[in-house]
């Protein structure tokens, strides 16, 4: 993490400093490793149980994510059958979520196929079910759609076998898009993609999301780390043309960094929408087309940008990641593997005025 932005969050945000303390605690038991190794296994190798019980987890996501937003409930408010497209679907607790509000809504999907290691969907009798359309497709792979003809990408490229010219669902505007794909560790991939896959993967998705919602339209992100500076900076973007909330599930996950970015009442037209998806298209050109020494240029973020940047919009971000940064500490100070380390020296945390406040 660059230096300044982290002196910046410790000087000014007691809980991004509880944050980080727990998170250094963790990284020195050995039982935290085998806590997260264990997840890891358990969801590389789910059984059936295990993947009934993931989706049931991924519904209980969706309906907190409506609890807590109503950004479900209102899909396009004053239609009676709202339309969805949900990307990363599979096993399809957003889908689900958004069925059961909207019986009579339409939901287009795009998920990696199972057999390249994606999940699988557990909808039932989702392939009858006439309101869903799934697409199984690497969505990191659509070459037109992210700025270059698949035809003329080198067949030299690791990927030239794979790229598509696909341009999915092109012609439909959406109410409600879910950007809400991981990596996943199981799925086979060239090895020039291990060190950006996160960023080519959220590009990708954002790309494709903002060329098909429709105006006044929502947008659920999944990100990991508010405090990541391309995070940040991504924020920062949506606030200059969409109201932007960000969201933490309390009940699962919550020990982990991810998070999601609500951004509602987008408007895509607007001069910085159109600015950001250049902007997306370029970081995902770099990512595939360049290696890690040629395309680090591309990513460098000069000083004066992030002091800028913490100076116009620090505060409004501290105030926006608190309840994440929040959720997470209190689920690892709740951890079994951090319960035998020593507590944290400071039972109070001093936020960013110099306040105590008991956590
Ligand atoms: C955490 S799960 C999403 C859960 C889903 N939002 C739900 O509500 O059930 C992540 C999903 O992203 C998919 N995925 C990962 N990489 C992908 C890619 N390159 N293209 C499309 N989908 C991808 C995975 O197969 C998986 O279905």
């Amino acid at each position: 993490m660059n230096d300044i932005l982290k002196q910046f969050l410790l000087t000014n945000s007691g809980y991004f400093r509880k944050l980080t303390d727990l998170r250094a605690k963790g990284w020195q038991t050995t039982e935290g490793d085998r806590f997260f190794e264990k997840r890891r296994n358990q969801s590389d190798n789910a059984d059936e149980r295990q993947a009934r019980a993931f989706f049931a987890m991924t519904c209980m996501i969706g309906d907190e994510l409506d609890e807590v937003t109503s950004v479900l409930m209102l899909a396009g408010t004053g239609t009676n059958a709202p339309w969805a497209l949900d990307m990363g679907m599979a096993p399809g607790g957003f889908t689900s979520a958004f069925l059961r509000r909207h019986p009579t809504g339409t939901v287009r999907g795009i998920s990696l196929p199972p057999e390249a290691g994606g999940l699988r969907i557990m909808i039932p009798r989702w392939q009858s079910d006439r309101r869903i359309q799934l697409i199984f497709l690497d969505v990191t792979l659509l070459a037109d759609e992210m700025g270059v003809p698949a035809a003329t990408i080198s067949p030299a490229h690791a990927d030239s076998a794979n790229f598509s010219s696909q341009r999915p669902f092109l012609d439909e505007q959406f109410h409600i898009i879910f950007c809400g794909a991981a990596v996943q560790r199981t799925h086979s991939r060239a090895a020039y993609r291990d060190s950006c896959e996160r960023l080519r993967l959220t590009t990708s998705q954002l790309v494709v999301a903002l060329q098909r919602i429709c105006d006044g339209g929502s947008l659920v992100v999944l990100l990991h780390k508010p405090e990541a500076w391309e995070n940040i900076e991504l924020i920062r973007t949506f606030t200059q043309f969409s109201n932007v909330y960000l969201f933490k599930p309390q009940r699962k996950h919550a020990i982990r960094s991810s998070f999601y970015m609500v951004a509602t009442k987008v408007r895509p037209r607007h001069a910085d929408a159109l600015l950001a998806l250049s902007t997306w298209k370029a970081s995902w050109q770099a990512a595939t087309f360049r290696n890690d020494d040629a395309r680090e240029p591309s990513f460098h973020v000069p000083e004066d940008r992030i002091h800028s940047l913490l100076e116009t919009f620090g505060p409004q971000f501290i105030a926006l990641a608190t309840p994440i940064w929040k959720t997470q500490a209190a689920a690892l100070q709740g951890a079994s593997f951090l319960k035998t380390a020593r507590e944290p020296a400071e039972q109070n945390v001093i936020d960013g005025k110099g306040k105590s406040t008991q956590q």
